[in-house]
């Protein structure tokens, strides 16, 4: 049998930027070794981003290689989920359906601001992995940044203020509503059918908390776990100190000398770990369209809680 190292080869995501790799000829008969799933799954955890490129473009490869990271699972709502196979989530504009914002007096469909998928529930998903379907000639870039990166850049005054605290996340239809994720030149101008049928049920979801520090299990790195996309305050100080405080740790949070802006090509996939890694869409022009299929890994790194009017739900060590 063929080393793990010739089934793949492994090159730095971007010049300049401290996470991710670019994995090329990768096959999908060579998911079936336990030896290149383990690999890949350690890779990931190093890297926090996997760029896959060159490799089969087929939603059998997609599903697989998502497998070698986590369970498959169907996303929270189901107006998200494709009607063909409700693991995949539809991340779709089209000029007639699609969320559409005005992001500083420029129309963009799909846009969203930098966060992690899920903050809003207490089981973060893990990762997931995107797929295009279909490509805008204009804008539809995938940005991205390590958390890890962040907490290192982070002064050691805020590491020690921020060490025991939590942020409270609720989910948002309308990102202007949203109070940390640098909203204030955006309007939002039409509601997505998909986000219509969430925001329906909005209040039947309770508001969760997740520590904003927490320590990577397999490596011992911190992580700034902060996603100011569906944040709303600190949990231990609801006043204007801790929206300052708050504030002042999302600026480390969304830092864009640290930034990756993915610029999509078909047959890519783009594997994320959502417990360490922002990521935000740069939007369409409203006249193209966008389609992007995408894998929820399942997990539980086991620290959000859901509130209950007494304080978090289940136990909590706060
Ligand atoms: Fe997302």
């Amino acid at each position: 049998m063929a080393s793990v190292a010739a089934r793949y080869d492994v090159a730095p995501l971007s010049e300049g930027v401290p996470f991710g790799a670019t994995v090329s000829g990768l096959t999908l008969a060579s998911l079936k070794d336990e030896a290149v799933r383990k690999s890949l799954y350690d890779l990931w955890i190093d890297k926090g981003v996997i760029l896959f490129r060159g490799c089969e473009d087929s939603e059998e490869m997609q599903l697989e290689l998502s497998s070698c990271f986590g369970k498959n699972e169907e996303h929270l709502f189901p107006s998200v989920r494709t009607q063909g196979n409700s693991a995949l989530t539809n991340i779709k504009f089209y000029p007639n359906d699609g969320a559409l914002y005005d992001v500083g007096g420029e129309q963009r469909g799909g846009w969203l601001p930098w966060h992690s998928d899920l903050v809003y529930s207490a089981a973060i998903n893990h990762g997931g992995i995107l797929r295009p379907q279909l490509i805008p000639p204009r804008f539809g870039k995938t940005g991205f940044l390590c958390q890890i990166a962040a907490y290192d850049r982070l002064p050691q005054d805020l590491r020690e203020k921020i060490e025991n605290l939590h942020v409270v996340y609720e989910i948002r239809i309308d990102f202007t509503e949203l109070r940390f994720a640098n909203t204030k030149n955006v309007k939002f101008l039409r509601m997505a059918e998909s986000g219509l049928a969430i925001e329906r049920n909005r209040f039947t979801y309770p508001r969760v908390i997740h520590p904003m520090v927490y320590t990577q299990e397999l490596t011992g790195r911190k992580v700034l776990n902060v996603s100011p996309g569906f944040a709303f305050g600190i949990y231990e100080n609801g006043s204007y100190e801790g929206d300052e405080l708050l504030h002042e740790v999302c600026k480390y949070c969304m830092d864009p000398e640290l930034a990756y802006f993915h610029d999509w090509q078909m047959g890519d996939m783009v594997l994320w770990d959502n417990w360490r890694v922002l990521h935000c869409a740069e939007g369409t022009h409203p006249e193209d369209s966008r389609l992007m299929l995408r894998t929820t890994i399942a997990g539980d790194y086991a620290r959000g809680r859901a509130l209950g009017v007494d304080g978090p739900v289940a136990d909590f060590d706060i």
